[in-house]
């Protein structure tokens, strides 16, 4: 009977999950109830769909958005307390006809986990169209999502037509060049590039949105990041007569003919964080005050965003004007002006009946009294402003930064520095561990991030926001998540729905890891992070992975230098493709006798023996893992090479992104002993070249030395120096491999 009961308890199960399978929902409900058979749809789900809207309904959750549908043999049925909580009902309704007219006998009580469930789109670094804007609203709204942040304006250009400030636009949204490649780039494309939205075509997009329940958050930054609107009208820097600085070296010539004729300050034709800045003055107030206004007529949001990040306080520094004001207000120092800026413009805003969101910069010297703060540095700003029962939309960089890189896979375009595979956007969780429950309620939802410095096209926009988008409107709707194989079943079939709206997308949906473990001789190397489902093919002949190389069946002996790349098989096509170097040498698994300081998560995923694992790390990603990173300590480790041995070359790379607080390093000393008690300096540098971003090389060539210890230190930038960005706080000193020949 035991036995009996146990075979029909697995058939249910099996039918229970064949089923659940079939809902390919993004986001998945949160309260699923299967049944037996379909209802078979015959025209349409939108003509056959029973919609009720009743404000009383005792059956549907508290939550204005939620819904009930239910689905028999005989009628499909939504119940909702409103007209947006029946929209969404009908969004899962219309994802299961997309993917079969018969539709499962269910019931799926569902509300979201989050009220905010957002995007944001950056216009300013690069202009995309209205119609891409459309198509984006279709999938957000499609996935539940109901805020788009339209970052509007920036150094490279203002993008909304500002009736009162004509300039603005006529000055303000061309640049006259764009930096060619990786910051700090090859040269400038010296071609005007612009582009801007008129008052007209955003009424319209508002209209557009509101109909498909999306709101519209506008940000007019503010203020740093002002360079086009000070280059239309110099009245609003600190120094109206001071000519742009130049922050890069490579294309001034051309750059400084255009500043010349144009008489002084330029749209920025480059990417970074620039001192000059809204000065604090009667004419700027005047000036947001009218921007607003218009802003404000455009776009009823009740959030209406003023930036607040990335301010340099240089100007405000060296500026009689400021520093005279601070004395009359009686402000203390220059992030106390920053909050008098802020204070004044939520005041503004606030006598409009609309209230102020910011970067979470906007915390410092003080939060205005009623704004919501945008964490975007990591969880702190957001654990710091829930702690003050301010609200919170929390889009951390780490997991919430969809402009940086999405694989390892070297077909992909350029990106920002970071790595974010999908699933690290997918196991986030909104709500910071730190809260309590109280303070958890200020936690108000979730925003995902794009970024357009390196995002030129539409195109390119969908692809970085797909399907990495699809994990932020789960994490903001989905109470309770089932787990990333099923997340990554669902996401497959969305595939044809985002190309029948003329939608790129990428297919990395797994960030194939490649590890190792030492070995006599060499490394066994491990190749893993792929959903059980599919296959892994690699090579090690240098080419792209195709899907006749090698099956990965397990481990792998490596016992030279090499290189592998691994390809993970989807519908017999490679979808993610992942490389590693591998530097067999005498320090690869050597012991780790000490190491002063540990390197710093997240950049510590291979561990402390990271430097010594045989993989070399990605150039371009430098959160791949490989890469140990220190924050403002010494990295000191002294190794045990387990018998004296000859050497002749010790050599690591270090990385130099200033833009991204990564400084190489002040110095950097190599020691050498026998018995691991005297050590004896073998190297000795302290001049770093810093002239190109990326990875540096820094060796030592020795004669041949008989060692069995090696002690490695580099010290770090302890404190970033003004003028670059992150000035006061520690830099972040990043490491690869130690080879020793
Ligand atoms: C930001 O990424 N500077 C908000």
């Amino acid at each position: 009977m035991k036995k009996h009961r146990s075979i029909l308890l697995l058939i249910f199960l099996t039918v229970g999950k064949s089923l659940l399978a079939q809902l390919p929902i993004i986001p998945y409900p949160n309260k699923v109830v299967e049944g037996k058979g379909f209802y078979t749809v015959t025209s349409s789900v939108a003509k056959e769909a029973v919609i009720v809207i009743d404000s009383s309904a005792a059956s549907v959750v508290t939550n204005s958005e939620g819904y009930l549908l239910t689905v028999t043999p005989k009628q499909i049925k939504v119940l909702a307390k409103t007209k947006v909580g029946a929209f969404y009902g009908m969004q899962t309704l219309l994802q299961l006809e997309a993917a079969s007219k018969k539709i499962p006998v269910l019931t799926i009580e569902d509300a979201p986990a989050f009220g905010y469930r957002g995007l944001m789109l950056d216009v300013g670094r690069h202009f995309m169209p209205i119609t891409f804007i459309k198509q984006l609203l279709d999938v957000m709204a499609m996935q539940k999502m109901n805020n788009l942040h339209l970052h509007l304006t920036e150094d490279q250009g203002w993008r909304i037509e500002i009736k009162k400030y004509p300039k603005l636009t006529s000055v303000g949204s061309v640049r006259g060049g764009t930096l060619i490649g990786k910051y700090p780039g090859t040269g400038n494309t010296n071609t005007p590039y612009g582009g801007y939205y008129t008052q007209a075509q955003l009424k319209e997009l508002v209209a557009y949105a509101a109909a498909k329940h999306i709101n519209i958050v506008p940000e007019i930054e503010m203020p740093g990041h002002a360079s086009a609107a000070i280059a239309a009208y110099p009245e609003l820097s600190c120094f109206p007569s001071e000519p742009t600085k130049l922050t890069n070296n490579m294309y001034a010539s051309a750059t400084e003919n255009k500043i010349k004729t144009l008489g002084g300050k330029i749209v920025q034709e480059t990417w970074g964080v620039f001192d000059d800045v809204f000065a604090p003055s009667e004419f700027t107030f005047n000036f947001i005050e009218h921007v607003l206004d218009e802003v404000m007529d455009i776009f009823p949001s009740s959030y209406i965003h003023i930036g607040g990040d990335e301010c340099p306080k240089t100007a405000w520094k060296r500026s009689s004007y400021c520093q005279s004001l601070m004395k009359e207000k009686g402000i203390a120092n220059e992030h106390a002006l920053q909050s008098y800026f802020i204070q004044r413009v939520e005041k503004y805003v606030n006598s409009k009946g609309r209230k102020i969101i910011g970067w979470d910069e906007i915390l410092e010297g003080g939060l205005a009294p009623n704004a919501t703060v945008m964490s975007w540095q990591g969880e702190e700003g957001g654990i710091t402003a829930a702690k003050q029962h301010h609200d919170v939309i929390m889009t951390p960089q780490g997991t919430c930064y969809l402009n940086f890189y999405q694989s390892s896979d070297p077909r992909d375009s350029i990106a920002f520095g970071g790595f974010l595979p999908i699933e690290a956007v997918y196991n986030y969780s909104p709500v910071p561990a730190a809260l309590t429950p109280n303070e958890a309620s200020y936690i108000k939802g979730v925003q995902g991030n794009l970024w357009t410095e390196y995002i030129a096209n539409k195109d390119l926009a969908s692809f970085m926001l797909y399907p990495r988008a699809m994990a932020i409107a789960e994490n903001g709707w989905t109470k309770t998540k089932t787990g990333f194989d099923h997340f990554t079943s669902r996401v497959t079939r969305w595939q044809s729905l985002l190309q029948q709206k003329g939608l790129h997308y990428s297919d990395h949906l797994y960030n194939v890891q490649i590890t190792s473990k030492p070995i006599a001789g060499g490394i066994n190397v491990s190749i893993g992070g792929v959903g059980k489902a599919y296959k892994i093919v690699y090579n090690t002949n240098g080419k792209l992975p195709s899907v006749d190389d090698q099956v990965y069946t397990g481990p792998i002996t490596i016992t030279g230098d090499a290189k592998l790349q691994a390809g993970v098989v989807v519908n017999n096509k490679i979808t993610d493709v992942a490389s590693a170097a591998f530097s067999i040498n005498k320090a690869t698994g050597a012991q780790l006798v000490s190491l002063l300081n540990a390197p710093k998560a997240p950049y510590n995923k291979s561990g402390n023996t990271g430097f010594i694992n045989g993989i070399v790390a990605n150039d371009s990603r430098f959160s791949d893992g490989e890469w140990l990173a220190w924050e403002g300590k010494t990295i000191h480790a002294t190794l045990d090479l387990g018998a004296a041995t000859s050497v002749t070359q010790i050599t690591t790379r270090f990385i130099n992104s200033r833009g991204s607080w990564i400084h190489l390093p002040t110095r950097v000393e190599v020691l050498g002993s026998l018995d691991g008690k005297t050590f004896t300096r073998l190297g000795l540098q302290q001049n770093f070249d810093n002239s190109k971003e990326g990875a540096l090389t820094v060796s030592f060539a020795l004669p041949p030395t008989t060692i069995k210890f090696l002690t490695f230190i580099a010290d770090p930038v302890t404190t970033i120096p003004a003028g670059f960005a992150g000035a006061g706080n520690p830099s972040w000193l990043f490491m690869d491999e130690l080879i020793i020949k």
